[in-house]
């Protein structure tokens, strides 16, 4: 079960060139569960056939309100959508809803249509920063229309450093979702921390002593509580894996970095989610020039790095749940239960990074929840983003 199952969505392509990722949006949706009905725009139609997509979701693909068997689709589609997506949605289809023009099946469904609406503009950086539309999607939101993207990239004329391309699938689908969830959950509004990733500490300017960690964890529980409509800033530690648009991100190298950053931000929080693996170790003895490796032996000296957790204890927020990681090899659970102690956590997600598909540089996890009131709940070996969506429930029964 995802988010997506059983959810009707109606997708409507209109004519850019971002049309080709609006292929795999139809897929991701319909891989995620969802039925999606898509409606094209004449132009659109120029750009991918509508076969595509009738292949790739299954249904019968909408483009005019005068096709035989159609009458009356502008209402009925709109009606039974859960939401409505446009991606990508042209400065002309933005225009034509700031108007209310009503000419084709899109724009006449966008009009009937009582289900939430999302945009996904697209368009040459100029046509976004024109007054026009800018104007033009200032209506919209008004209105209660709700965008996401464009951001700044590649445009198929070339690069460009101002917004206009077309947000990623897998962004579009994490804004839609925030569209739907965000009123049903208690995390909507709230200020979450989540931490990710390994940080590391520097032996001299070329090498460092790091782990394992990719930060796939805390980038999926930063989503996971972006699309039950938090207030997201994710401390992240050094790798190439980035959360989606939306997300606040915050960088940092070193466990020192990493704590600082959390203080900074602990005062104001409501939910602290330390999914990070920060370094344990780190040397006093950091050499100015690189260590040549004829030196014969190196011997460092290791000391252990602050502890995060118990730096920041005094600074946490009345009534603010905090979820510590306990990431063993061995005796997982009775470690975890002495951590949720010491370190005074609400809840303590324990994993055992010898099994199988759970720990580091996977996409699964297998977790236990322990809770300070002594409750203890298995999330079976699933995805990190379902064991972050589990993870997030419990922390919500202990959000006041
Ligand atoms: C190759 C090509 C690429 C285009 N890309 C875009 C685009 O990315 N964004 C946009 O707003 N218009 C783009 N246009 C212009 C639209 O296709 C045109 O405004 C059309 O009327 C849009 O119709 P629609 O909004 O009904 O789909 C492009 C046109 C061409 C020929």
């Amino acid at each position: 079960m995802t988010f997506w199952s059983g959810r009707r969505v109606v997708l409507g392509v209109t004519g850019g060139i971002a049309c080709y990722k609006s292929c795999m949006l139809a897929r991701r949706l319909v891989e995620a569960g969802a039925r999606v009905d898509v409606v094209l725009t004449r132009a659109a139609a120029e750009f991918v056939r509508p076969v595509t997509f009738e292949a790739l979701t299954g249904r019968p693909v909408l483009t005019s309100l005068w096709e035989p068997g159609g009458a009356l689709s502008h209402v009925r589609l709109g009606e039974g959508a859960d939401v409505v997506v446009v991606a990508p949605a042209t400065a002309h289809l933005i225009a034509r809803m700031a108007q209310g023009i009503a000419d084709d099946l899109l724009t006449t469904l966008l009009l009937a249509t009582p289900a939430p609406i999302l945009l996904a503009p697209a368009m040459n950086d100029e046509m976004f920063a024109a007054d026009t539309t800018r104007a033009n999607l200032a209506g919209l939101a008004a209105r209660g229309v709700a965008t996401v993207g464009p951001e700044i990239g590649a445009l198929a004329e070339g690069p460009s450093e101002r917004p206009g391309r077309m947000s990623e699938p897998a962004s579009i689908m994490l804004a839609a979702e925030r569209l739907l969830a965000s009123t049903g959950s208690r995390l909507a509004g709230r200020r979450v921390v989540v931490t990710g990733g390994p940080t590391r500490e520097p032996l001299d300017p070329v090498r460092v002593m790091t782990n394992r960690s990719s930060g796939r964890m805390g980038i999926a529980l930063a989503e996971a509580a972006w699309a039950r409509g938090a207030i997201v800033r994710l401390i992240l530690g050094p790798g190439a894996l980035a959360p989606h648009a939306g997300i606040e991100v915050e960088r940092v190298e070193t466990t020192a970095e990493m704590g600082a950053a959390v203080g900074r931000r602990l005062p104001q929080t409501d939910v602290l989610v330390m999914a990070a693996a920060p370094a344990d170790y780190r040397t006093d003895d950091i050499a100015a020039v690189k260590r040549p490796r004829t030196g014969g032996t190196l011997h460092l000296s290791l000391a252990p790095t602050d502890d995060i957790l118990a730096g920041t204890r005094s600074l946490r927020k009345p009534g603010a749940v905090i979820v510590g990681f306990a990431l063993e090899t061995g005796d997982a659970l009775e470690k975890g239960r002495a951590k949720l102690a010491a370190k005074g956590l609400d809840l303590i997600v324990v994993n055992d990074a010898l099994e199988p598909g759970a720990g580091f540089e996977v996409d699964t996890n297998r977790v236990v929840l322990l809770g300070s009131d002594g409750s203890s709940q298995t999330l079976a070996l699933a995805g990190k983003r379902e064991i972050a969506d589990g993870i997030l429930d419990a922390v919500e029964t202990r959000l006041g």
